[in-house]
């Protein structure tokens, strides 16, 4: 398989009076198909660390390559139309839901396929949805769908993707995480996602990140990450009930 990104000595900072460090020494890659299941409690920098991997953050240290080149020697248009990001907190665009699915393909320039966007919307348990309804009215559920399918449908390589079923009920979590799946074997696509739900990381991942102690603390096959995790901060982590034991640690104001 081959790899799409490479992360290399990546570091992060945050505060604006006094810098603290958010995490550093991040190194991994990201291969074509490969889903990827990002861990870790709250506050470890894993929102940060897709929004840098978007360009919608920058790193203070290290470098993320597509397919070998750098970030620095590329156009982020090109590359957010490669990897494309998908907000913990989803963020409708003027109009219907309609014009919210054909916006981004009129920004980038790319044509709609509405028998698609019919088809995605089922998928993921819409099928009854009004397209023409206000965006801004829709419950925090069909926001985060919608938002998903907009940006599946500019078929990124890669979808990053922010605790997206996080507003969801289990049957509609479930729809979604089967949707992602099928999508990303039926088109190669890769899955980076961050999740608190441990039994959907299991399902759906082929790999797993754990962060903890200012660090991508451990990248293993699924299976064997939560058989044998290396650390005992994993260990830990994956004998607590999730998801609301995560909350122990939060930091305020995370993204
Ligand atoms: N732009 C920023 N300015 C200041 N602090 C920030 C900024 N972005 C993130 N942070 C802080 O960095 C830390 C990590 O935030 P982040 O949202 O990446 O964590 P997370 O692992 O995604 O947490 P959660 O699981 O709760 O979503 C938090 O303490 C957050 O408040
Ligand atoms: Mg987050």
């Amino acid at each position: 398989m081959s790899t799409l990104v490479t992360i290399q000595q990546l570091t992060k900072h945050i505060g604006t009076t006094e810098q603290r460090l958010l995490f550093e020494k991040v190194n991994a890659s990201v291969d074509e198909g490969e889903r990827i299941a990002v861990l870790g409690a709250s506050g470890q920098g894993k929102s940060t660390l897709l929004r840098i991997l978007s360009l919608l953050d920058v790193p203070d240290g290290g470098d993320i390559l597509w397919q070998g080149t750098s970030y620095l020697d590329s156009d982020p248009r090109t590359w957010r139309m490669r990897m494309s990001y998908v907000a913990q907190q989803p963020i409708m665009l003027a109009g219907s839901v309609e014009d919210n699915l054909k916006t981004v393909h009129y920004l980038h320039r790319t044509p709609y396929d509405s028998n698609l966007a019919g088809r995605l919307l089922a998928g993921v348990g819409l099928e009854g949805l009004d397209i023409h309804k206000r965006a801004s009215d829709l419950s925090g559920g069909e926001k985060q769908r919608i938002a998903l399918i907009r940006s599946i449908m500019l078929r990124p390589k890669v979808l990053l993707l922010d605790e997206v079923t996080a507003s969801l009920d289990r049957t509609n979590a479930k729809l979604v995480e089967q949707q992602l799946t099928e999508w990303s074997k039926q088109e190669g696509i890769s899955l980076v996602w961050v999740t608190h739900d441990q039994d959907q990381a299991r399902s759906f991942s082929t790999t797993t990140w754990f962060m903890g102690e200012q660090t991508l603390l451990e990248r293993q096959p699924t299976s064997l990450f939560f058989a044998h995790p290396h650390s005992e901060l994993a260990r830990q982590y994956i004998l607590r009930p999730a998801p609301e034991a995560d909350k122990e640690n939060t930091c305020p104001s995370s993204h």
